[in-house]
């Protein structure tokens, strides 16, 4: 059972002053999604306030609410739902959420919602006195509908991403890898060796195999996934777990989307470069010798588990490569995420790339954005024989898209310091002019017309594209 909400409603619940009605309307842009006040909306279809209809007695709001709750909720098209604070009150409702949704409650302490909220017009917040016994009274409700509890939008876009981040994660796998059945792990030999332990004691008895993927780009090719789908024992109500970098969670997330046509599994990324990027959006891959990536699925995960205390293990040059794509991130985002501490720039940049894939799950448009550096870095490492670090490729990738934007470079030069490189400029040239990317010969580039407003599918000259990325290339 996932715990994401791409084909699901997302509702808001959560006490009066919690800022459902903003954080909501937020999250659904975020989203691409529409957004729905159920208080808004009762005023639309009944014609009246609702304190008109309070007036009336509570009970008669309830039954309204309840039926266009209902309503709302049957809708196909998934939308971002602002119940009102008493909505989950119903048991009608509270079992058309567990159907049609996935409910989110944002929590607020008392004493913000009161001065939020208190002696404003609403029916239920008059008196202070009668508004904490109220608050004390839902308490249990809100408990008992919680799928994710949050107080920001970026958590109501992990939520619906099925991405759960926090410091220590991986010690409660248990109770955050869903349903009960089976679990199978798989990692490389060094991530199994330093965190494997952590899972398996976290997962019990649910835990009934580990398997270890060759270490790198190998673990990505047909001969180790023949050999992980021989080695598999899950049936389908099992999950298979993928505790590891960006290559373990493409390769297992592979095998998981292909054995029996399809089963769960979990995301456990462990370097900056799956918290922050390979293991958020559901792509999955293996390789072809011809290239990188090319036999894949999209196959989302029914969760992902980020926990940033698995990165203290990671080696300098590891964190190196997630530090570009967090600053593709923030440039994308308009947000110099790279600035803030680690837990919270991987959560910032996690919540980013959440938002852009769930817009957008199979790759059609927005997406696209996230090719940012991508076009220049990809051919540098083609030209270098795939011996250059990405983070460092994409350092050079987002100088050039910078430069080419006409914006300044400070951001990149000082935090990832980027090297110009020691390869062949036509090799170079001619990997960039056979990227994915390219449309009739004319590389579609990803540039920014300032931070935060990226370009998509910009065609500039030939010698202006050669130009930067001869600038990138030394010698
Ligand atoms: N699916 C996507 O959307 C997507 C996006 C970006 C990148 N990717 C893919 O991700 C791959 C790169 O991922 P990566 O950079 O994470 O590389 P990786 O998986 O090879 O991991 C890098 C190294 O770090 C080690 N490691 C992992 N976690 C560790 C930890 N906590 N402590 C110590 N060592 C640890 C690994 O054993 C490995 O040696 C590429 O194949 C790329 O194509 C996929
Ligand atoms: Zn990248």
């Amino acid at each position: 059972m996932a715990t994401h909400a791409l084909e699901r409603h997302v509702a808001l619940a959560g006490f009066m002053g919690a800022r459902k009605t903003t954080l909501g309307r937020d999250a659904a842009r975020l989203l691409g999604r529409p957004f729905v006040d159920l208080d808004h909306e009762i005023e639309h279809r009944t014609g009246s306030t609702v304190n008109e209809l309070f007036e009336r007695g509570e009970t008669e709001f309830r039954t309204v609410e309840e039926r266009i709750a209902g309503e709302v909720f049957s809708s196909d098209a998934p939308t971002v739902v602002a119940l009102g604070g008493g909505a989950v009150l119903s048991a009608a409702t509270r079992a058309v959420l567990r159907d049609r949704a996935l409910t989110v409650v944002l929590d607020v302490d008392v004493e913000s919602a009161w001065r939020r909220v208190g002696h404003s017009r609403r029916p239920l917040a008059r008196t202070e006195d009668e508004f904490r016994r109220l608050y004390e009274e839902r308490l249990p409700v809100y408990a008992q509908v919680a799928e994710a509890r949050t107080t920001d939008v970026d958590g109501i876009v992990l939520a619906a991403g099925g991405i759960h981040v926090e410091i220590g994660a991986l010690e409660r796998l248990g109770e955050l890898v869903p349903g009960d059945g089976p679990v199978e792990i798989v990692s490389d030999a060094r991530v199994a060796g330093i965190h494997g332990m952590d899972a398996q004691l976290a997962l019990g008895a649910r835990a009934q195999a580990s398997h270890e993927l060759a270490p790198g780009e190998a673990a990505k090719t047909a001969e180790s996934l023949e050999a992980l789908w021989h080695a598999l024992r899950l049936e389908r109500g099992g999950t298979l777990v993928a505790l590891g970098g960006g290559c373990t969670t493409d390769a297992a997330g592979f095998a998981a989307a292909t054995y029996m046509r399809g089963i769960d599994w979990v995301a456990v990324p462990t370097t900056l470069v799956g918290q922050v990027d390979a293991a958020i959006g559901g792509k999955t891959a293996i390789d072809l010798p011809g290239g990188k990536n090319l036999i894949g699925a999209f196959h989302w995960p029914v969760r992902t588990v980020i926990d940033p205390a698995t990165l203290e293990t990671l080696p300098e040059a590891e964190l190196e490569n997630g530090l570009a794509e967090m600053v593709k991130t923030g440039l994308l985002a308009g947000k110099p995420f790279w600035e803030l501490e680690r837990a919270d720039a991987v959560r910032r940049c996690a919540a980013f790339k959440a938002a852009v894939c769930l817009r957008d799950p199979h790759d059609r448009g927005d997406r696209r954005q996230l090719n940012l550096g991508h076009t220049f870095a990809h051919a540098l490492e083609a030209a270098a024989g795939f011996e250059l670090p990405h983070g460092r490729a994409v350092a050079l990738g987002l100088l050039a898209a910078l430069r080419l934007s006409g914006l300044e470079t400070t951001a990149v030069d000082e935090t990832l310091r980027p090297e110009p490189v020691h390869v062949d400029r036509e090799r170079a040239w001619e990997a960039l002019a056979r990227d994915k990317k390219v449309v009739g010969g004319v590389p579609q580039l990803v540039l920014l017309d300032a931070p935060g407003r990226p370009r998509l599918g910009v065609e500039l000259p030939e010698a202006d594209v050669r130009a930067a990325l001869n600038e990138l290339i030394e010698g």
